[in-house]
């Protein structure tokens, strides 16, 4: 049932899983926020703050209950999650069953209908906030797998909004996607959008592909024609907008006397090794660290790398820690890490420095800096914002970038060394290959990737995207 705009309501409301900001309880159970270092934020927040706009998600703590305030001049707007939704929403549809089903099924996806049902609640409750905070008229933008319901459920509470949605992760085939119970409900609810954005053209044509299979809707390149009786027809537009980082703020980071004499101060602490490599993740599945860490173990072993001569840094950063598969991986990496270590370390030098923590962007961009090779080998990835961050702190124009093909950034990253990371002999070569690069080899390849990375940032995918929105013909009703 519609329901009536609020007198004072918003014209700009973005519907994300977590707010832009990150809780902390103290000892009394009262909290603070400070504002959270996501890409998401920094890439909306001059529009936000310009449009006034209001921010709808979750404070990231269960049971907490918090009244709506301002930041910088945007209004945060808390949705309050129970206990039951983080385990059943949260832990389970959203990251036990739609994470690893869109990432290629690498973890086997859990089907269980009481997740579901708490999905649909879920959804239904963030639906309700932003149309409670949407001015007439107003444009609704909604994020990622958590709230795949929410356009449909928000179109029908509110015809008259401009929606879109994005998708950050990828959209996987149809093959894949109609292993999903509900596959049809998901479809129905992502078509509530007059706007669809996708990392890659591929995944876009994989849901339109889905569509065509799954509904009676005529489709004609990126659109959709959806059939609602009065008024009679509605266009929606599937397309891609490759996310990108706030590249110039990460240069210009990156160029501050103390995070370059923090590189040089990394490299002296690991004993001024001949060669280092890095990688930064979120440890995740899907992000490929066992098969990294393999492919350097085996060079260690094959002697290609010299252990004595040579550092791999592993930073993972701590994620979704009460699901299962997360934690197998983890103690996988950690057995593996310290197996390698074991074999091939020294008294003073370990040949893998393996760091289960998340690190301020000064000390990542100084890590980037400090190293020779980067290695981002994910068997799935939406995008990957780790390869353009370490592209953006490149202004010396040296290092090399390792990029799996099966990563968004692959298909923008022209000038990277792409490996398949399921190929471990392939990916032994291409790490070597990397670590030995000629230097004005690197230096033609980081240009060309600089040139992409500085000249396509996130305030460009947000205007983009939001055009693309805007440019959606108003129609009966909206005011
Ligand atoms: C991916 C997803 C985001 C998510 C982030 C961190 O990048 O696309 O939607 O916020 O991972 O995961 P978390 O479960 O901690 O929010």
């Amino acid at each position: 049932m519609p329901i009536d705009a609020p007198h004072d309501g918003h014209d700009l409301v973005v519907v994300a899983n977590r707010l832009p900001v990150d809780v902390t309880l103290d000892e009394a159970g009262e909290p603070s926020w400070t504002r959270s270092p996501g890409g998401l934020v920094t890439a909306l927040a001059p529009v936000m703050s310009k449009a006034e706009g209001a921010w709808v998600g979750w404070g990231g703590s269960p049971g907490l209950e918090l009244e709506p305030f301002d930041v910088d001049g945007t209004e945060l707007v808390p949705v309050m999650l129970t206990e039951s939704d983080v385990e059943r929403y949260y832990e389970g549809f959203s990251n036990d069953t739609l994470w690893p089903l869109y990432h290629d099924v690498i973890a086997p996806p859990q089907f269980h209908r009481q997740w579901w049902d708490a999905y649909r609640r879920v959804n239904e409750r963030f639906a309700q906030a932003a149309a409670a905070k949407t001015a007439h008229g107003g444009t609704v933008w909604v994020h990622d797998y958590q709230l795949q319901l929410v356009p449909a459920y928000l179109r029908e509470l509110r015809p008259d909004l401009r929606i879109g949605y994005f998708h950050h992760i990828p959209f996987p085939p149809l093959e894949i996607f109609a292993q999903l119970p509900w596959r049809k409900q998901v479809v129905e609810g992502l078509l509530g959008a007059d706007v669809i954005g996708f990392q890659r053209g591929g995944d876009a044509a994989n849901f339109v592909r889905v569509v065509r299979r799954l509904t009676d809707l005529t489709t004609r390149g990126q659109m959709i024609t959806v059939d609602e009786g009065t008024p009679a027809q509605r266009h929606v537009r599937a397309a891609a907008f490759p996310i990108s980082i706030d590249s110039h703020a990460f240069d210009q980071l990156a160029r501050t006397p103390e995070v370059q004499a923090r590189a040089a101060q990394i490299r002296h602490e690991l004993g001024d090794p001949e060669h280092l490599l890095l990688g930064v993740d979120r440890l995740d599945y899907t992000k490929g660290i066992r098969h990294r860490i393999k492919a350097y173990g085996e060079l260690l072993e094959d002697g290609r790398l010299s252990a004595t001569e040579t550092t791999l840094v592993q930073v993972a950063s701590p994620s979704r820690e009460n699901v299962g598969a997360y934690q197998q991986l983890r103690d996988d990496v950690e057995l593996l890490v310290g197996r390698i270590n074991g074999d091939h370390g020294q008294v003073g030098h370990a040949p893998v420095q393996y760091l289960h923590q998340s690190f301020p962007m000064e000390e990542m961009a100084a890590l980037y800096l400090a190293a020779d090779v980067m290695l981002v080998t994910a068997l799935r990835d939406g995008m990957n914002l780790v390869a353009k961050e370490y592209v953006a702190a490149r202004s010396d124009e040296r290092g090399a970038l390792v990029l799996s093909e099966f990563t968004g950034a692959a298909d923008e990253l022209v000038g990277a060394v792409l490996v398949n990371p399921h190929d471990i002999d392939g990916m032994k070569d291409a790490i070597t290959y990397a670590v030995h690069m000629e230097p004005r080899e690197a230096r033609k390849r980081m240009r060309r990737l600089r040139r992409r990375v500085l000249g396509h940032d996130v305030a460009a995918w947000s205007q983009e995207f939001l055009a693309t929105l805007t440019a959606v013909p108003v129609r009966d009703g909206r005011g």
